[in-house]
């Protein structure tokens, strides 16, 4: 079906009054004045509701890893809806839950073999400090308390992940959240890694700032710490090169639970399964959401190692063992999604493709060096940001404008955080598009100078 006759099929009626939705992490105002409306996806490709095409350099939000729309996944949710809605996770399940669990289990590494399914990435964090706390009681040691978390670091919007997240906007306007929480210092340094391809020579030796946290709290109170490998929301910071290696390290010495918030770098972002794998490190539990069903569904979860599982696994089997869980845990549209997303995964083998794609894609990110106000570019697996110098009146107007522009005058989705460009593509991009990405982007850069 050609874009147009696809177009005209599709069309959508946009309401009058845009007033009604109260928009997340938007400008609201600015968008109702102005809306980026999109009603329709194919592919790299979104549409808006007059049928225009927008490129989209973003995976929607990091997540439509494998393309909009994909045949077999949109089959998989019609036929799954046909067949059985709902059923409850609590006490019951049905078969894809338990298939899929045992395909995700498959792709992480070493003994991270148990899942435990929610809706998103937020609840996956939570679930995931839960279940350290949770762990840390039925070992015996339940003055295990004190989370760790990382400046820049996002987690999500729950209680749980924007105590150990790092962001401000995030945190200033939610109280005293956790107590108990600490930081590690960010690994980001533009003076030492400006314009590195991939993972930074500089900054490895931040992860013993772990070793002051213990000393200043004990690692007797100490249950877990969580990074992302990649800190995403942040505007794209690789980890240094042997920086998770060395947390690993220190966490083992400890007896420290090690947890990965892979809810951007699971599902091939960074060329593999997860990023674990890309730096051969194993946590002790994998966040995930997003790709798992490439954005086609809310789905998320957490992937525990054998041992964390097990030590849940006493008492009279009548008993719940862990009291968590969601409503709509392995719900069966998501469960159907997913299965259909690994399939695609699998047979198109796309982790392989966005490997083999880095170095193009890397190149042409750096390729805008040099552009007005462009501070920094950072790049690792098939992502990259652009750091703007931001107008002293007005931090952030560069960024915004890039989006807009972008949107309206050039086709193109384009993710922001402050005056940071960030793109993150499917990874079914092709060559082509990649260079049609950065094209545009310096095109957006020159404009908003
Ligand atoms: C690393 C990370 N963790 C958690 C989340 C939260 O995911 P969600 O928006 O699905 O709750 C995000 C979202 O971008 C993320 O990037």
């Amino acid at each position: 079906m050609s874009p147009t006759s696809a177009a005209t099929q599709f069309r959508t009626t946009v309401p009058n009054d845009l007033e009604p939705f109260w928009m997340p992490f938007t400008s609201n105002r600015a968008f109702k004045a102005r809306p980026r409306m999109i009603s329709r996806a194919k592919d790299m490709y979104y549409y808006t509701p007059e049928g225009k095409q927008v490129l989209d350099a973003c995976a929607g939000l990091w997540c439509t890893n494998a393309g909009h729309n994909r045949d077999s996944i949109v089959a998989a949710i019609q036929a799954q809806a046909a067949e059985l809605d709902f059923s409850p996770s609590f006490q019951y399940g049905h078969p894809k839950s338990f298939e899929l669990a045992a395909r995700i289990a498959a792709l992480a590494p070493g003994d991270l073999d148990h899942v435990f399914f929610c809706n998103s990435g937020s609840e996956a964090t939570d679930t995931a400090l839960k279940i350290a706390l949770a762990y840390w009681n039925v070992k015996g040691e339940g003055q295990r308390t004190r989370l760790i978390g990382r400046e820049r670091g996002y987690h999500g919007v729950g209680f749980g992940g924007i105590s150990v997240g790092g962001m401000v906007n995030n945190r200033k306007f939610f109280g005293g959240l956790l107590t108990g929480v600490d930081h590690l210092p960010h690994t980001y340094n533009r003076a030492e890694q400006a314009f590195t391809k991939g993972e930074p020579e500089w900054g490895a030796h931040l992860a013993d700032d772990l070793e002051n946290l213990v000393t200043l709290h004990s690692a007797s109170n100490i249950a877990a710490v969580i990074v992302e490998p990649m800190a995403g929301s942040t505007g794209v910071l690789p980890a240094p090169k042997g920086y998770l290696k060395r947390l690993r390290q220190i966490c083992d010495k400890h007896n420290i639970l090690l947890i990965f918030d892979e809810v951007i770098t699971g599902f091939g972002r960074l060329g593999h399964a997860f990023a674990a794998e890309r730096y051969g490190v194993i946590p002790d539990m994998i966040c995930f959401a997003k790709g798992v069903t490439s954005g086609s569904v809310p789905m998320g979860g957490v992937i525990a190692r054998k041992g964390i599982y097990d030590a849940f696994m006493k008492g009279p089997d009548y008993m719940v063992e862990l009291f968590h869980g969601y409503t709509y845990s392995a719900h069966p549209l998501a469960c159907a999604a997913g299965l259909a997303a690994l399939d695609l995964y699998r047979d198109e083998d796309l982790f392989a493709r966005a490997n083999k794609l880095e170095a193009k894609w890397a190149d042409a990110a750096m390729s805008l060096k040099g552009l007005p106000n462009v501070l920094d570019i950072r790049q690792v697996g098939l992502t990259a940001a652009v750091d703007l110098a931001s107008k002293p009146d007005a931090v952030g107007r560069r960024g915004f404008d890039a989006m807009e522009k972008g949107f309206h005058e050039q086709g193109i989705m384009v993710r922001t955080a402050g005056d940071t460009l960030a793109v993150t593509p499917p990874l079914t991009v092709t060559e082509a598009q990649i260079g049609e990405i950065f094209d545009k982007l310096a095109s957006l850069i020159r404009q908003v100078a």
